[in-house]
């Protein structure tokens, strides 16, 4: 099966996302928009994880989650991989206790590596960001990215890390939560 793990942003970061993207959606077919309920933060992708190796995985998410504390975060500004002028892939970036978010992403990494599903992306680091579009050739999204550059959602915790098992569609993935981990809650 296809797995990741990530956070998920609650209803009214999501809401002002959305909001914010609405001006740009339109007239831009050579965008694929990603879809407001399938919108998530990736912590790591894992790709193909046999069973053996799921039930390794869970204890060490469970254990990655409790090690790391609550934080804040809230959606801001946008980027692009690998460059706006050039897009593969659209994205909004994130603002607040993005070394926490790191850290996670790490533990994260490790759990998956010791589970024996080491992430098929480990050795490109970690890049804090939620994909709003993709594109099938490189797309000039210059005036997207600096229209969102001063863009900043409202700020939630992150509590929980989520289990995603992703099965790919003709027409866009599905996504479907295996399991979810409270993270440590802070004095
Ligand atoms: P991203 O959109 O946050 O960059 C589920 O498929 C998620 O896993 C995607 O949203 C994508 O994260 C990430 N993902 C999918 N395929 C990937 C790959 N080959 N390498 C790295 N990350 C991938």
């Amino acid at each position: 099966m296809r797995l990741f793990v990530g956070v998920a942003p609650p209803a009214a970061a999501l809401d002002d996302l959305d909001a914010a993207c609405a001006p740009f959606r339109h007239g831009r077919d050579d965008l694929r928009w990603t879809s407001r309920e399938l919108w998530h933060i990736t912590l790591a992708f894992l790709g193909e994880v046999s069973e053996e190796s799921l039930t390794r995985l869970v204890p060490g998410l469970e254990r990655a989650a409790r090690r790391n504390s609550t934080f804040g975060l809230s959606l801001a500004g946008a980027g692009a991989f690998s460059h706006p002028a050039r897009a593969h892939v659209l994205w909004s970036g994130l603002s607040g206790d993005l070394h926490s978010l790191s850290e996670l992403a790490a533990a994260v990494s490790v759990a998956a590596s010791r589970a024996g599903t080491t992430p098929p992306d480990s050795y490109h680091g970690f890049t804090p960001h939620l994909t709003l579009a993709r594109c099938r050739a490189p797309a000039d999204v210059r005036e997207i990215v600096a229209s969102l550059d001063s863009h900043k959602g409202p700020a939630w915790t992150v509590a929980e890390i989520i289990l995603i098992r992703s099965t790919l569609d003709s027409q866009r993935p599905l996504y479907e939560p295996l399991g979810s981990w409270r993270l440590r809650a802070t004095a």
